[in-house]
């Protein structure tokens, strides 16, 4: 599938930033990362995309390399729940590609469903994907970030040789103010960050970098189809209620992650970085006129339908 560049980046960025880079991303078959990927590609780099599903992850992999003549991406099959399969990832990365100097921890899961219908393997399936696959990122790309740290010197004026030694976590703003339906993703997403906020803590000495990328309501997601509801009502409310009156854009978040790892971004370290139109300060999904409006539906006992990754729960 070839997309437009339009689609996936902005107009601001020179081409060869990451030229001989290497990124590292979990979840990189997926319609957020995919994106993030691709531009990180079209503008020099190389890549290695993990996921769970071989199929997908291939032929992800094969389609984003087709964005810049000479580009190598690597997909390899590993689950984020499972250490030493991200070992072995990212062993295979640095293997087939050299090095590794960016890593973005995008692995995530996520459905609507409200604690009554909310079992406690549900719970820790989204807490292991989301937090521990995130924390297991970090601990199998780090120390190949540190030596591209110490190659790609983060300093001012920049390196001669760019930027390296950064990591990115995908995050959300369900915790932020509460959420209904989201119980599971709020406390993951919440782990989420303080993992990333340690991470800059403790290697930002080593000369690694560590933020978090927070999207909110991205059109033409996988996330969306799971979370929001696609009638022409919900949709038109949804768009209401973000500030800048619109869905953002899968290239507004490439945006972020190539302002955070290219030289304009050496001096953030231990941030947040939210990208959401200014939706998490209104009140958001959940409230009048969504399909789960609050507390109606909770009272009602009713069960999730009409998005993505809806099953029933065994409580
Ligand atoms: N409502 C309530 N419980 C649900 C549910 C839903 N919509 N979907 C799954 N569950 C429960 C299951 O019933 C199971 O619990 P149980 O054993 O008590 O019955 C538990 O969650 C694990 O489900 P399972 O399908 O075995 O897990 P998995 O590891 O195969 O899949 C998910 C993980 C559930 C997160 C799945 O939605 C997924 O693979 N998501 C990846 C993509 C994604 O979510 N992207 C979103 C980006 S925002």
């Amino acid at each position: 599938m070839s997309v437009p560049r339009e689609k996936f980046l902005s107009n601001v960025w020179r081409d060869g930033i990451f030229k001989d880079k290497v990124l590292f991303c979990t979840g990189g078959a997926g319609t957020i990362c995919s994106m993030q990927v691709r531009a990180f590609v079209a503008l020099g780099g190389n890549a290695c995309i993990t996921g769970r599903n071989k199929e997908k992850t291939e032929a992800g992999a094969a389609d984003i390399a087709t964005v810049r003549p000479g580009a190598k991406v690597v997909g390899v099959v590993a689950d984020v729940r499972d250490i030493k399969a991200m070992d072995a990832a990212v062993k295979r990365c640095v293997d087939e590609l050299g090095s590794l100097d960016f890593a973005i921890a995008g692995a995530a899961g996520n459905f609507l469903a409200p604690m009554s219908q909310l079992s406690s393997n549900a719970f820790k399936t989204v807490m292991d994907i989301d937090a521990i696959g995130s924390y297991n990122t970090a601990k199998a790309t780090l120390p190949y970030l540190m030596e591209s740290a110490k190659k790609h010197k983060n300093i001012s004026p920049a390196s001669p040789s760019g930027t390296g030694g950064r990591l990115a976590f995908i995050s959300a703003t369900f915790h932020y103010r509460g959420q209904p339906l989201q119980a599971h993703v709020a406390a993951a997403k919440a782990a989420v960050d303080q993992i990333s906020h340690s991470v800059s803590i403790e290697y930002g000495p080593f000369g690694i970098t560590s933020n978090v990328i927070t999207p909110g309501p991205i059109g033409g997601t996988e996330g969306m189809a799971r979370l929001a509801a696609s009638d022409e009502t919900s949709v038109r409310r949804s768009k209401m209620g973000v500030p800048v009156g619109r869905w953002g854009e899968v290239k507004e978040i490439s945006d972020a992650m190539v302002y955070l790892f290219s030289d304009a971004g050496s001096y953030v370290n231990g941030a947040t970085l939210v990208v959401d139109g200014g939706s998490w300060r209104t009140s958001g999904s959940g409230g009048e006129g969504s399909a789960w409006r609050y507390p109606d539906f909770l009272l009602s006992g009713g069960e999730v339908t009409g998005v993505g990754g809806g099953k029933k729960a065994k409580l």
